[in-house]
């Protein structure tokens, strides 16, 4: 097989659900989406455009120039989808608050029609018994925001903990998991230095400023959430990771490895949890002019206490410091950082399948900054084929998620400190740049009817969750 070949894990059915001891007790069983990519209702109730809305009208931006303007319309779907997460019989739903929907504009009032469907969503959520697991940012900056500077800004960081603040005073009562951003490094690369996701930037400066305004951003909001708390709050902050290992032995690849590690891990955990940024990045940053704008009391408040980190994980790679030429310098002038592929299987996003990498990464992350962790996000997407009757046999799909559940009960017997555990996603969605052709659900969207179709991945999530609880 050739590196880039795509093709389904090495199975040639699909595992039968089975309890999975490690995970039996403490373990909290949950489906994830979040709010741009499966809303819809763009302008309804007030909601005012964000970055992903004027990102999509970027010609060429998007795969097919999809937007999320309908999506699953899951605003206006609401009652069945729950119906379909109690259906899955999990214990938590994590999703996401539109913030230009809660405050339109990015500025002033909680708008309450915005509310009344977060209301809507919350309270059919308690009524099934399930855990309402919310995430205020997962990258639907209002656009008035980002004419004003957006994440490089330091504004934005007040901002956002004035919206954390309307949010909470809104559904604390009846929400005790909140997670301030999701995958702040897709915020500060893919959409400030990359240019790939919105608001479609390429200036990596700009980058490094938003990295350390989204960081006092989540610190300036967990400080208001633990001041406005009156009963019990699990806080936590979900960051995209895997495990980055050198391609072989040799010193450039190690060097690789080391960059690698610290412009994607501990530029955020370091500062999050010990309160400082790593001195081996400032320095790298310092020699391409980079400096990360701190201000005395930055670094405390980042540091808050965290009772949960978040982790999300799709894939692993390993790095080598030289391109296929031998050259450690590239064509920009800077040290090679080189992802060189396993051979493994891949999955339709191209991400190779290393379930092994999930266990090390929870090891080391255990050892290195001890937080407890959940799972807030993992999953694939494959080329599903649907029946007519809609039923999908996403044998694939099935096998990643077996593999990977396996991978975080090694790492539990470890000694990882892992209770919880998100599929992502509940249903196919718009996945950003990707556009709609890439399908992640364990439940089937037929985006011509918004028919909802739970594939055979959904039954079996059901059935493990089920069997390994024991009842
Ligand atoms: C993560 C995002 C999530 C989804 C998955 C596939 O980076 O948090 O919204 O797109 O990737």
């Amino acid at each position: 097989m050739t590196a880039t070949a795509k093709s389904s894990p090495d199975l040639a059915a699909a595992p039968a659900p089975a309890a999975i001891p490690e995970l039996s007790a403490d373990f909290r069983w949950g489906v994830a989406t979040s709010a741009y990519q499966i809303e819809g209702a763009a302008d309804a109730d007030g909601r005012t455009p964000s970055i992903w809305d004027t990102f999509c009208r970027v010609p060429g931006a998007v795969v097919r120039g999809e937007n999320g303007d309908v999506a699953c319309d899951h605003y206006h779907r609401t009652a069945e989808d729950l119906a379909v997460i109690a259906g899955l019989g999990v214990d938590c739903y994590r999703f996401s608050l539109s913030w230009p929907r809660v405050q339109p504009g990015g500025r002033g009032p909680a708008n309450p029609r915005g509310i009344a469907f977060y209301d809507r969503l919350v309270d059919g959520l308690l009524e099934r018994g399930i855990t309402p697991w919310l995430t205020l940012y997962h990258w639907d900056l209002p656009q008035e925001l980002e004419d004003a500077g957006g994440w490089p800004a330091r504004d934005t960081a007040h901002r956002f903990a004035e919206y954390a603040e309307l949010a909470y005073r809104a559904l604390g009562d009846r929400v005790t998991h909140w997670t301030t951003l999701n995958e702040p490094w897709c915020s500060a690369m893919l959409g400030y230095a990359e240019g790939v996701h919105a608001p479609g930037r390429r200036d990596f400066g700009a980058a490094m400023s938003a990295v350390h305004h989204l960081l006092l951003g989540h610190g300036l909001a967990a400080g208001r959430l633990r001041d406005l708390a009156r009963g019990p709050l699990e806080l936590g902050i979900t960051l995209n990771l895997g495990r980055g290992t050198p391609a072989t032995d040799a010193p450039a690849d190690r060097e690789a490895a080391r960059r690698a590690d610290g412009l994607g891990t501990r530029l955020y955990l370091d500062p999050l949890v010990h309160g400082r940024y790593p001195e081996d990045v400032v320095a790298d940053l310092a020699a391409r002019d980079v400096t990360l704008p701190v201000r005395d009391g930055d670094l405390a408040a980042i540091s808050a206490p965290l009772d949960v980190l978040g982790v999300n994980y799709y894939s692993s790679h390993q790095f080598s410091g030289t391109t296929e030429d031998g050259a450690t310098t590239g064509e920009d002038g800077l040290p090679v950082v080189r992802a060189v592929p396993f051979g493994r299987p891949r999955t339709a996003m191209d991400w190779e399948i290393v379930p092994e990498g999930l266990t090390e990464l929870l090891l080391r992350l255990h050892r290195d900054y001890g937080l407890p962790m959940v799972i807030t996000e993992n999953g694939a997407a494959f080329d599903d084929v649907a029946e007519e009757d809609g039923a999908v046999r996403d044998v694939d799909r099935i096998g990643y998620l077996d593999q990977h559940l396996r991978a975080v009960a090694a790492a539990r017997a470890g000694g990882a400190r892992v209770d919880g555990y998100f599929a992502w996603s509940l249903l196919d969605n718009f996945e950003w740049a990707e556009g709609y052709g890439k399908r992640f659900g364990l439940v089937r969207v037929d985006y011509d009817t918004q028919r909802r179709t739970v594939k055979d991945s959904g039954h079996w999530y059901r059935e493990t969750v089920r069997l390994t609880r024991g009842r």
